[in-house]
């Protein structure tokens, strides 16, 4: 005994040490849990959203898909905090959401979001003094930081008006992230511009997204937009809007437009968003477990591991 105890064979450090947890999964960002809205008018209610769920991580460009009147805005609004649920929750790193903030800025649609008498510059330095963000020369150094990575420091002097439909984009996009938030919210925001310019706003958000890694919410109704800009798509039924299905999106970018895989991938989207049926069988009732069932059922993906159903535990298979 006594031998043993003066073993003179050194212990390894680790020998006593518990057994390494497992590796954790991060806490998601964001937390959109059964989320549903309703518009209260005096005649009656309209419910905009039933039940949306869904994580949205650090650094992810996470694409609310679906038809006109399913609820994306309405969803966007509410994660900016404008509009609160009647049920359910959203979190933004553990908080509940209950107003707006400047931890969540969000990008619009319409050319007329930048203030017409303000100059580019005094534009992008505005929601920084208004929420105290930044003093004046913290706002003056980030603008013409943000403004430069857009390609308009040579503007910064002029006025909304004096721009094009795609640069006053630019310049709500460099505003939105001068506040460097902590989820930038875009709501269709090249759906306005002509094909070519859309094209290239989508290409430069991509790379100030390589360079920032911001986290992205996007809406857009474009399917060739969602596989383009997403790495996670959510594709919402229609009205009211329920998430049906989400995609994994990481492996397409502009350099896929025209493949294969795009084609196929956009096709099975396509029939997932308006319930049509892959052999021309007749379509079960949208929005309906039956519907969700047909429009996952394995030969209607092609035995593609890409496509996980709504409740289902978070979607991990790269493909
Ligand atoms: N202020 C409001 N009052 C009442 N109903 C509203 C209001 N805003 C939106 N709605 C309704 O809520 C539903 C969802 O609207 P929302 O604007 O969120 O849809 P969307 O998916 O963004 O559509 P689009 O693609 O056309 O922008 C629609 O039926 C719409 O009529
Ligand atoms: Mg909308």
């Amino acid at each position: 005994m006594a031998a043993r105890l003066s073993d003179p064979r050194p212990v390894p450090a680790d020998a006593l040490a518990p057994p390494p947890a497992p590796a954790a999964q991060p806490a998601p960002l964001l937390q959109v849990d059964g989320v549903s809205i309703d518009y209260r008018t005096p005649q009656r209610v309209v419910r905009a959203t039933h039940r949306v769920g869904f994580d949205v991580h650090a650094a992810d460009r996470f694409v609310l898909l679906g038809a006109s009147g399913c609820g994306k805005s309405t969803l966007l609004k509410s994660i900016a905090g404008f509009i609160p649920p009647s049920e359910g929750e959203i979190r933004l790193a553990g908080r509940a959401v209950t107003r707006p903030g400047p931890d969540r800025v969000v990008v619009f649609q319409e050319f007329d979001q930048l203030p017409p008498w303000k100059t580019v510059r005094e534009n992008v330095m505005f929601p920084l003094l208004a929420s105290r963000t930044a003093g004046r020369r913290e706002a003056a150094e980030r603008a013409a930081l943000y403004l430069d990575k857009v390609g308009l420091a040579k503007f910064a002097d002029a006025h909304p008006h004096q721009l094009s439909g795609g640069m006053k984009q630019r310049v709500a996009i460099a505003r939105a992230l001068a506040m460097q938030p902590q989820v930038l919210l875009m709501d269709e925001p090249f759906a306005a511009l002509d094909a070519l310019t859309r094209r290239r706003m989508q290409e430069e958000l991509l790379g100030l997204w390589d360079e920032f890694r911001f986290t992205l919410i996007f809406v857009t109704h474009s399917i060739e937009e969602a596989l383009v800009v997403g790495n996670r798509i959510a594709i919402l039924s229609p009205h009211p809007g329920r998430l049906r299905a989400e995609v994994n999106s990481h492996q397409f970018g502009l350099h896929s437009l025209g493949g294969a895989e795009f084609q196929a991938t956009a096709q099975r989207i396509h029939r997932l968003l308006f319930d049509e049926p892959a052999d021309g069988g007749i379509p079960a009732v949208p929005g309906s477990v039956a519907a969700d069932a047909q429009a996952l059922s394995p030969d209607r993906r092609g035995g593609a591991p890409f496509i996980r159903p709504a409740g289902s535990p978070p979607f991990q298979i790269a493909v």
